[in-house]
């Protein structure tokens, strides 16, 4: 037995990275999984995994007509939907506020917020009342640039703190029934895209783990930890399951190495030992 045994999940941004890794996660602690994307290939790939336990919705977090569907869909072959996991989003490759021009900066405004914050509050509020009944819970992928500077530019650190206030303030608004919970990860090795409005659509984070030197000097205590998204899925695991963690609501768990404990000269203390 997992520990989601029975449970319903929706993950959106499915289909890739973090959101596959914890719908493969999901499926082998017993639950069942909708997973929600707009590339259909990919989501197709996540289904074969396990054909009578993911289903797939295609469509954009920015259209809550596609978001709906997939709530529908997900009560209608699974019975209920316990898990919401408001996950996906784009990030800006660090593009600093000095680099772009005025009309960059307002397009890619919009289509950040629009994807990593509004898709999450859409995700949301398609899912509200089905978690009601199930007294279910929402987990938001939230990012070290919840909390520090430098894991994106201006936009997307902006919007991974504007996330966390969304989190916190859901918590309350849901609770009692529903939990809000987040898990802020660190880097990644996924195929994280930039915005279309900086045509940085078809740019992928995996590139720059590739180009990574392996002398290059470390940025975090834990800097042999994995970057690989599987090693990311615990907690969401815990956050979702009732059993484990019930009494825990408005609080995102750092996934990150250790920024939050890096020290000045040297990012761990410990390299001797
Ligand atoms: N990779 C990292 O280093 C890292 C670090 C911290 C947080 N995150 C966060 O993790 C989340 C997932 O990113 P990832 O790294 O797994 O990237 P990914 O690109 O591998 O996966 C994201 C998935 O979301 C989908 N998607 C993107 N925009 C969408 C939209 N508008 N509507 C529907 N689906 C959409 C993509 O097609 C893809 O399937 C994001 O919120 C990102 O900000 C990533």
């Amino acid at each position: 037995m997992g520990w989601l045994p029975g449970y319903a999940a929706l993950v959106t941004g499915g289909g890739a990275g973090i959101g596959r890794a914890v719908t493969e996660r999901f499926v082998a602690e017993g639950a069942s999984v909708t997973v929600f994307g707009r590339d259909k290939s990919q989501l197709d790939e996540v289904v074969a995994v396990a054909p009578d336990r993911i289903h797939a919705v295609t469509g954009d977090v920015r259209d809550s007509g596609r978001l709906y569907t997939a709530v529908a869909e997900t009560v209608e072959r699974f019975g209920k939907l316990d898990t919401l996991v408001a996950n996906a989003g784009v990030w800006d490759y660090q593009r600093q506020l000095t680099r772009l021009g005025a009309a960059e900066l307002d397009a890619a405004f919009d289509e950040i917020f629009a994807v990593n914050v509004k898709g999450c509050l859409l995700a949301a509020e398609a899912a509200w009342r089905e978690l009601v009944k199930s007294r279910g819970s929402i987990v938001m992928t939230l990012s070290n640039a919840s909390f520090h500077v430098n894991g994106g530019g201006p936009l997307y650190t902006a919007s991974k703190h504007a996330c966390l206030g969304l989190m916190r303030e859901l918590a309350y608004e849901l609770a009692p029934k529903v939990r809000v919970n987040g898990v802020a990860c660190g880097g990644m090795n996924t195929d994280l895209r930039g915005p279309e409005a900086l045509a940085l659509g078809d740019r992928s984070i995996s590139a720059s783990f590739a180009k990574k030197r392996p002398d290059a000097p470390a940025l975090v205590p834990l800097h042999d930890s994995s970057t690989d998204p599987r090693d990311f899925t615990g907690p969401y695991v815990l956050l979702a399951a009732r059993e484990q963690s019930g009494p825990i609501t408005g609080h995102a768990i750092s996934v990150d190495g250790g920024i939050g404990v890096r020290g000045f000269a040297h990012a761990a203390g410990g390299d001797h030992l």
